[in-house]
């Protein structure tokens, strides 16, 4: 499961709560020849997906009862669909994004043959839940992708496939289902099979396998057919059985995302977490990412005793021979072979929620044993994931997949998704609401800011306020468009000068005529027309000024983000409210009337939305009250906050 590592939690480590299950299926496993095989099969209904899974369940007869009923059981407590089996859960840790308030629907099931044993994730078909698929789809080896011999290749076999190869994919069963409606005809099949192979071709797979099978009749399912003498191909089953996957995750370097850092006593330290990919042994030279310090395995501690060496998946404890800086979210490699260690990169990100994302915002990233502040700094292009081409966006919504440009808080340690997935993905989180909006795949780093440095100025921004006489702050004014924003801050500003002080008045309309002007009125411009001004404010503030700002800006998200920019005590919000009615009343500029007529549009109020401030510094209640009153208000409220004496 590629998404695993940002979302394990401690408690699950703590306890073993997913050892049962995850025992139970191993020791299957085991048994089988072959190992276990995990795919992922991708079609709708129509296609006969449910009922070719069906038949691969039926015809697979050996699993024990016992061990169903165990299955059965835990997939009831935890199950997303009905009564499947739902071993994901706690396999992959989804439990977490389940609280994280999203909900997907990904059935998972197990099953075995005197070969192999087989984990099959089955996704809802439809195509609005590419969410779906993309979970269901990181934690497969291979997909199974349904085509009904009578339809063809379709715009959604497309886009599973575009999905299983972004997800790291690389070997494709095509099942042409319904073989028996087209007369178990060789042409429809071979051009199912062109069709299918002139896409693929610029997608990322080892190989694609054709099948041409009836699912209902059991054609080529779990022994080969009669009815198609022309195809010699395996029967589905033959190649689920034999089909080699590379143990890439052995391969792979090896990473360790620190858990957490055990110290039950002065003399024991130890560092918990799961193998994310590669082996270890006691002895070998471990580096950390970050800081780039080494040490040298001195033991690997499990709760059944030391290993000699540790694999992908086995959680453990390490303890090193050199008391070196390691906390939670550190990744351990090899000294020979370091993830790379970047604070911007590039990712293909697929949107988890209704909530559109815009550039400029900022989430929480999950990354590895990470939580971490990043922006979504650019969204470069959106993936059309039927033509493979790429479509202009200034937003990525539910079930797209943007190509986007991040920047962390941090450096953090990573591999790009193609090298390594368990240390290439990521999940960002709302900051406010705790869901989880997309899922991550990083490309590459962006080392264009390694080359810049901040410079540092020698007048300080304190010495700057100090010869001014004054402490600088953020004064934000935020309404409604004719609310009275800049009627009140004007007054301010005019007794701030007469009282000597030095202030400077930021405005929506004069900023939209100039820094601005390449800005209209839909969410994502306006998300970057706050961004700008926070960053312009900011620079008054440091040149010790005292920063009035008139703008609508209707989302809490970016007046929040500027208020953490400048820092507690620096940014003083005053909500000036004032009805809607009575803005349309006044309307000032003629704009209301214009927006009710349908002749502008996104207008705040009318068909664009205004997040009211639910703690500001100060709430101006205007119907009623002339200016100058409120004006008087806000002067108290500078003196009160120590930022003014008049
Ligand atoms: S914000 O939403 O991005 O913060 P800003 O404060 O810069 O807006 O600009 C708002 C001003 O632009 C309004 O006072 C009004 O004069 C003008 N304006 C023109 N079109 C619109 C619109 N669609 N919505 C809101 N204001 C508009």
């Amino acid at each position: 499961m590629e998404f695993r590592s940002p979302l394990y939690s401690e408690d699950l480590y703590e306890g073993y709560a997913r050892s049962s299950d995850e025992d139970l299926i191993r020791r299957e496993a085991q048994q089988a020849a072959e190992g276990l095989l995990r795919f992922l099969t991708c079609g709708s209904v129509d296609d006969g997906k449910s009922t070719l899974i069906g038949r691969l369940l039926y015809d697979s007869q050996l699993i024990y009862d016992d061990q169903l009923e165990t299955l059965k059981k835990d997939s009831t407590k935890f199950g997303t669909t009905g009564d499947d089996m739902d071993l994901a859960l706690l396999v992959d840790g989804l439990e977490d994004e389940r609280q994280q308030g999203i909900t997907i629907d990904v059935a998972y099931r197990f099953f075995r043959t005197k070969k192999r044993a087989f984990i099959v994730a089955d996704t809802p078909g439809h195509e609005q839940y590419t969410r779906n698929m993309a979970t269901g789809a990181s934690t497969s080896e291979l997909a199974i992708i349904l085509v009904d011999a009578r339809k063809g290749v379709l715009n959604q076999t497309k886009r599973h496939a575009t999905i299983c190869s972004l997800l790291g994919i690389k070997h494709i069963v095509l099942a042409v289902n319904k073989i028996d409606l087209v007369d178990y005809s060789k042409d429809v099949f071979d051009r199912i099979v062109g069709d299918f192979s002139t896409f693929a071709a610029k997608l990322d797979f080892h190989g694609v396998v054709p099948v041409p099978m009836s699912a209902r009749f059991g054609d080529n399912v779990s022994t080969p057919s009669g009815n198609m003498s022309w195809y010699d191909g395996p029967a589905l089953m033959d190649y689920l059985e034999t089909v080699r996957i590379e143990e890439e995750a052995d391969h792979r370097a090896f990473r360790f995302p620190v858990q957490y850092v055990a110290r039950p006593d002065l003399d024991f330290r130890g560092y918990a977490g799961t193998v994310a990919s590669g082996r270890i042994a006691v002895g070998d030279r471990v580096t950390v990412a970050a800081s780039g310090q080494s040490s040298e395995i001195k033991r690997i501690v499990t709760a059944d005793g030391d290993l000699e060496v540790a694999g992908p998946e086995q959680a453990v404890m390490l303890t090193l021979t050199d008391e070196i800086d390691i906390s939670r979210g550190d990744v351990l490699s090899t000294a020979s072979e370091r993830p790379v260690v970047a604070d911007q990169f590039q990712a293909e990100l697929i949107c988890l929620t209704d909530e559109p994302m815009f550039a400029g915002r900022q989430y929480t990233m999950r990354i590895g044993m990470q939580m971490l502040p990043a922006t979504l700094t650019t969204i470069k292009y959106q993936l059309n994931v039927e033509r493979l081409d790429h479509l202009a966006t200034k937003q990525i919504e539910l079930n797209e997949i943007g190509v986007c440009t991040l920047a962390t808080a941090k450096p953090v340690a990573f591999d790009p998704y193609d090298e390594n997935p368990a240390t290439g993905s990521f999940i960002l989180i709302d900051r406010f609401t705790n869901a989880t909006v997309a899922a991550g795949m990083i490309e590459h780093p962006l080392r264009r800011a390694t080359n810049i440095h901040r410079q540092s100025h020698m007048v300080s921004a304190g010495e700057r306020a100090a010869l001014k006489g004054q402490k600088p702050a953020i004064v934000w004014f935020t309404g409604l468009s004719g609310s009275g924003k800049s009627t009140i801050a004007n007054i301010v500003e005019r007794r701030l000068f007469e009282a000597g002080r030095h202030s400077f008045l930021l405005d929506g309309d004069n900023m939209r005529h100039g820094l601005n002007q390449d800005l209209g009125f839909t969410e994502a411009d306006r998300i970057e027309n706050i961004r700008r001004v926070g960053e312009v404010a900011k620079l008054f503030t440091d040149a010790g000024v005292l920063t009035l700002c008139c703008f609508i800006s209707p989302f809490k998200e970016e007046r929040e983000m500027i208020r953490e920019k400048v820092g507690e005590g620096g940014f003083i919000e005053v909500f000036i409210d004032t009805p809607l009615e009575e803005c349309i009343k006044r309307d000032p500029k003629g704009l209301y009337k214009k927006a009710i007529a349908g002749d502008i549009k996104n207008f705040t109020g009318i068909d664009s939305p205004y997040e009211r401030p639910e703690a500001p510094e100060l709430h101006l209640e205007t119907d009623g009250e002339d200016a100058d009153t409120l004006a008087d208000r806000v002067i108290d409220e500078l003196i009160a906050r120590g930022l003014l004496s008049i």
